[in-house]
């Protein structure tokens, strides 16, 4: 077995964030709180639950109070929620979350495109976020998007990563996602996505984003699982995508993350047949079937059981 191999994975769920931020049919506070209670009854540590941003911009996180109010809060959960400049912390404030995001890119077009912003003006924006977010006791995460390719400049160099990973250790953000935004990566340039990252941050506090668009997520979470990474982020039912990254696809579905992991002898935490029922329950309230190809197979081969 490979050394670096962790023996137990935390994994955030971003499914009511990043899986329904982009839904274009309407969904309702009740449907994102029930969500959230049925991903922390599954054993799910970390949530990512709702951002507060323009509503213009992002009209499905527009009822970010009433979800975070909402929610009812399970004690060793933490619950987190997107903040990309002071008026968005100072709502997210009110709704005391355990953790806030704020989210740059490692390409200046997709921070213009996403945050109407470059790199440095989006540190700059960051700064006394993450300085009022510090003393206040909530803890403070990095997302750090297109860290290997980018739906407007193309391929990213991993010294871009290292860049912005730099400045937002240097503003006392506390660990980064490092995000395949539209899930071009293959592993080596996952691998070395990471490698940029961990000049800045060490092992605990790099986290893997990937979504699966090239259906190359899986591959990318073992490359950095072989890097030692232990921290990783994916949607039940594999639902999302970026409303600025135009034809990416969902995160990984977090059944599919899990069901390898659990193969691998790498505990979770996380209870399989709920994670299943969660993505079935989510995929029935949004009127399709489940994105995730473990979700799938264990629904049917629940199927052929009641039949036989
Ligand atoms: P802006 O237009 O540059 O901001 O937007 P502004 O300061 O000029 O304000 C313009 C208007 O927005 C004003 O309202 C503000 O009050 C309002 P108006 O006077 O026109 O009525 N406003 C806000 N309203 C609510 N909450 C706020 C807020 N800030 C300003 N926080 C801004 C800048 C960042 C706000 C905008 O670009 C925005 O909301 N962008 C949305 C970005 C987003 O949510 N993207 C998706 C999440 S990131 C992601 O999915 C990637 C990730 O998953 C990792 C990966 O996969 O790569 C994390
Ligand atoms: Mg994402």
């Amino acid at each position: 077995m490979n050394p670096h191999l962790p023996t137990h994975v935390k994994i955030i769920d971003v499914g009511p964030r990043d899986g329904l931020q982009n839904e274009k049919q309407p969904v309702s506070a009740e449907v994102k709180i029930g969500l959230v209670h049925r991903l922390q009854a599954a054993g799910l540590k970390e949530i990512e639950v709702t951002s507060y941003v323009s509503p213009k911009w992002v009209p499905q996180m527009a009822d970010n109070h009433a979800v975070m109010s909402g929610i009812t809060r399970q004690p060793g959960v933490l619950y987190s929620v997107l903040t990309p400049n002071l008026k968005g912390y100072e709502a997210a404030a009110l709704d005391k979350p355990d953790e806030i995001v704020v989210f740059g890119a490692a390409s200046e077009a997709f921070s213009q495109k996403n945050i109407n912003c470059s790199i440095a003006e989006s540190i700059e924006r960051f700064a006394p976020v993450v300085e009022v977010a510090l003393a206040a006791g909530i803890r403070v995460r990095g997302a750090m998007s297109c860290t290997v390719g980018c739906p407007y400049e193309g391929e990213v160099d991993p010294e871009r990563v290292a860049y912005l990973a730099g400045l937002m250790k240097g503003i006392g953000v506390q660990r980064v996602d490092v995000a395949d935004t539209i899930g071009v990566g293959t592993p080596r340039q996952v691998r070395a996505a990471f490698e940029a990252a961990l000049r800045h941050f060490d092992i605990d506090h790099v986290c893997g984003h990937f979504h699966d668009t090239y259906g190359q997520a899986l591959s990318n979470t073992l490359a950095a699982l072989e890097l030692g990474v232990w921290n990783f982020q994916s949607s039940v039912a594999g639902l999302g995508g970026c409303p600025y990254a135009k034809g990416a696809t969902g995160n990984v579905a977090t059944e599919d993350v899990v069901y390898m992991l659990h193969g691998m002898g790498i505990d979770t935490g996380i209870d399989l047949d709920a994670l299943v029922d969660t993505g079935a329950w989510i995929s029935e309230q949004l009127g399709r079937p489940t994105g995730s190809r473990v979700g799938r197979a264990l629904l049917a081969k629940r199927a052929s059981a009641v039949c036989a």
